[in-house]
């Protein structure tokens, strides 16, 4: 584990690190649908990777979705598989660490631990995995058995999660569980380093799971004012460090529009996200979140709705390069290690990150020169 501490994502390189989220799906993750919007072609794909990797962004991780969120568009409904995708995204990346998301209910650990261990390998050490126990009732039903109840799910995770470490650091093991068993179980190679794992569990059960086993552990910033914030992500600091006496990243994710003017950036959101949002879309994924996740209450949901579709419920940096530093620099000071980026137009959109607001980012020491 000391090993693994010194590279990658696990290194203080960057104090504030930043990366793509949904790179992989059509509309990337926002549920707008405007023309531009990325779509699922592969010189596209292609194309954004190398750029978000030459910008020396940290890491590029992909979202796992079987099928869409119905309605007209049936947004995310084009998707490409995370795993073979990372090892394509990672085969033409130098420096970010290449996630895979992977919902341990549909993929056998077994199978999971030998695809990161060969794209561990493509990368040169650059895998990491982001598990999800899956809430989207639709596409885990596809796989022909019944969705566990949410706190079982967690208990699934932690079998999986435990048997994938001890394919990537014994030789040979058996283990029972309720959920897999394993006789002799083995793989090699083993990965070149070790994949860092991050998790965006939210419940209760969620955040023990991620305290437990994942190094960079999501939340969901709520509450308007910054004291809430900071206690977000400090309590879950806490719970990793009281309770398994570990040090853990704690990343939140984010939608960018950054222009010249608040005004125009203000503008541009609300053409992609209201007059193109996919409302129904939106609709459909809260309605099956706040049944199936304890991460939703009801009464959020129209607070929530809008930042779903302008890009996966993160925090907005909707305005000029000095405010979304600033607002980036405010994160960071209430411990926040990491960031994914949405963006509905991806490659003009990270262009202006990089030559705007990444030099600030450097100005304010959250970031190491380039
Ligand atoms: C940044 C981020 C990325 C996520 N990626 C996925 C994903 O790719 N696929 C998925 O099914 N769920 C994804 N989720 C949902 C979470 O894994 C989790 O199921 C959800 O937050 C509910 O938490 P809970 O299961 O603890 O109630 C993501 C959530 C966040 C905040």
């Amino acid at each position: 584990m000391t090993a693994a501490a010194a590279h990658g994502l696990l290194a203080p390189t960057n104090k504030l690190r930043l990366g793509t989220f949904g790179t992989n799906v059509e509309g990337g993750p926002a549920l707008t649908t405007i023309p531009t919007r990325l779509r699922t072609e592969w010189s596209q794909v292609r194309a954004l990777a190398i750029t978000a990797d030459r910008m020396g962004l940290d890491a590029i991780v992909p979202v796992a979705r079987w099928r869409g969120h119905g309605g007209a568009h049936n947004t995310h409904g084009s998707t490409f598989d995370t795993f073979t995708w990372a090892a394509g995204v990672g085969a033409v990346t130098q420096r970010a660490q290449v996630f895979s998301t992977c919902h341990m209910p549909a993929v056998h650990p077994v199978v999971a631990a030998k695809q990161l261990a060969t794209i561990d390998h493509i990368t040169g050490g650059r895998a990491g995995v982001n598990t999800v126990g899956g809430w989207l009732r639709p596409e885990l039903e596809m796989f022909g058995a019944p969705m566990l109840e949410h706190d079982r799910r967690y208990d699934l995770a932690d079998e999986w999660t435990r048997i994938l470490r001890s394919l990537w650091a014994e030789d040979e093991f058996d283990f029972d569980g309720d959920f897999f068993t394993i006789r002799r179980g083995f793989s090699e190679p083993k990965p070149v380093g070790r994949p860092p794992i991050m998790n965006a569990g939210g419940s209760e059960r969620g955040r023990l799971y991620a305290a437990r086993y994942a190094d960079m552990a999501f939340v969901l910033l709520t509450g308007d004012d910054l004291a809430s914030q900071r206690e977000q992500v400090q309590s879950l600091k806490r719970l990793a460090r009281d309770e398994f006496d570990r040090d853990i990243q704690v990343w939140t994710s984010a939608y960018l529009v950054c222009r010249d003017t608040v005004a125009e950036a203000e503008r541009y959101l609300s053409w992609y996200a209201d007059e193109h949002g996919d409302v129904e879309a939106a609709d459909s994924a809260l309605r099956t979140m706040s049944v199936e996740s304890e991460v939703l209450g009801a009464q959020r949901w129209q607070q929530v709705r809008r930042g779903f579709i302008a890009g996966a419920g993160g925090v907005p940096l909707v305005g000029t390069p000095e405010m979304i530093t600033a607002r980036l620099a405010e994160l960071s000071g209430i411990g926040i290690d990491g960031c994914l980026l949405v963006c509905a137009e991806w490659e003009p959109e990270l262009d202006r990150l990089d030559r705007t607001v990444l030099p600030l980012l450097e100005q304010a020491g959250l970031r190491a020169p380039r």
